[in-house]
Parts: structure tokens; sequence; C-alpha cells
């Protein structure tokens, strides 16, 4: 992709850096204040959440330990279960942690789900999901983060690590992915 294409498909801006900054802030100290005094592990499934873990648990003022997973999930296209694969693991054991699981966005909800009930086998102390973005309107499975930074639309969102074919993870905002965009034909 050249830099003309790369910068047209960059439809504009839905979440600012400093908008982003000010909930984690807000986020951060409710975790906080919960889990003072309490084991805490962080996990992200990489790679969409690595960006908003790596400002997340900086607002988090608790001790606090911090984890990486990577998963595959598949699905039947005809019905809404489907299994995931966990690619990278965690290197500890869960069950005397709290856990809270530190994700990009929850689309159809299917992975977190899945992976929520993976977790839960582990049996730790307790687990919730903080999510940096939630799509409602793209639910298939029952599913709910709870906490989330921000509800959007239906729109396909890069940036901030989130990707359109491994590309714009690196944008410091949360943008909008031009799906229409055709490079201006000059004559
Ligand atoms: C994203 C995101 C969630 C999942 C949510 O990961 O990080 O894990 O999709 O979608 P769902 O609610 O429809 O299951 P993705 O598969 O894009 O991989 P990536 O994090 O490596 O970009």
């Amino acid at each position: 992709m050249d830099m003309q294409e790369y910068q047209g498909r960059i439809k504009g801006v839905l979440i600012t850096k400093e908008e982003i900054r000010r909930r984690i802030a807000e986020v951060g100290a409710e975790i906080s204040k919960e889990y003072e005094g309490k084991p805490l592990l962080l996990v992200s499934v990489l790679k969409g959440a690595f960006v908003f873990m790596a400002d997340f648990c900086r607002a988090v003022t608790v001790p606090c330990e911090i984890g990486f997973m990577r998963v595959r999930s598949y699905f039947d296209s005809t019905v809404s279960s489907g299994e995931v694969e966990i690619l990278m693991d965690l290197d500890q054991d869960i069950s005397n942690y709290h856990v809270v699981l530190v994700e990009d966005i929850v689309d159809t909800g299917r992975t977190l789900s899945l992976l929520v009930e993976r977790l839960k086998q582990r049996n730790p102390l307790s687990l919730e999901v903080v999510t940096l973005l939630d799509k409602p309107d793209r639910r298939v499975v029952d599913f709910q983060a709870d906490r989330v930074l921000f509800t959007i639309e239906d729109r396909f969102v890069i940036g901030y690590g989130l990707d359109c074919g491994e590309l714009f993870r690196n944008l410091p905002d949360i943008a909008e992915y031009d799906v229409d965009y055709a490079a201006e034909v000059t004559v």
C-alpha cells in the first residue's frame, strides 16, 4: 500500500488519544480501588489489545502482574457456538489471582465468551472483562463486558492497536477505515 492510499484509507478520527487517555484514567482508578490489597493479574489477548494494555496498566496504581495470550477462534457458520484455540498461553496458574481481561474490542462476542469460559475453568479468584470498544450492534452471542470504555456504532475501526490487514495498529487515535477508498485518477 503506497503512502497516498495509506492516508486515504484513514477516513477520519472517531476517538482521539486525549479521549482515550481520559477514559483510561477513569477506569484505571476504578480498577485500582476495587482490587487494592488483592492479587491482581491483568491479561491481554494479542495482538489488538497491546496498545490499550500498555496504557491501561499504567493507569492502575495498585500492584499487579501482566500476562498475554494469543488465541484463534473457529466458528460454525450455522450456529453461534465455536471453539477457541490457545496459541500462546499464560505462564502462570491463575487460581490465586483476580483476573482482569483487558481487550480491545467486543464485536460478535464469540471470542470473549469462549475465552471467559476457558479461563473460568482454571478457577481464578474472580474474572472480569474490561474492553476499550464495544460494538453491541454486531453481537451474535449473549456477552457483555463488565467495563466498556467506549460504545461505538458498527464502523470498521483501526488504530490504537486495531488493524486492517495487520496495518494501522500504530495510529495513535482510533479512526475509521475507508472501505470505499478509490485512488483519484488524474488525467
Ligand atoms: C479481535 C479482538 C477480539 C476479537 C473480538 O481480535 O481483539 O479478540 O477480535 O471479535 P468477536 O467479538 O467478534 O469475537 P482479532 O481476531 O481481530 O485479532 P488481533 O487482536 O490479532 O487483531
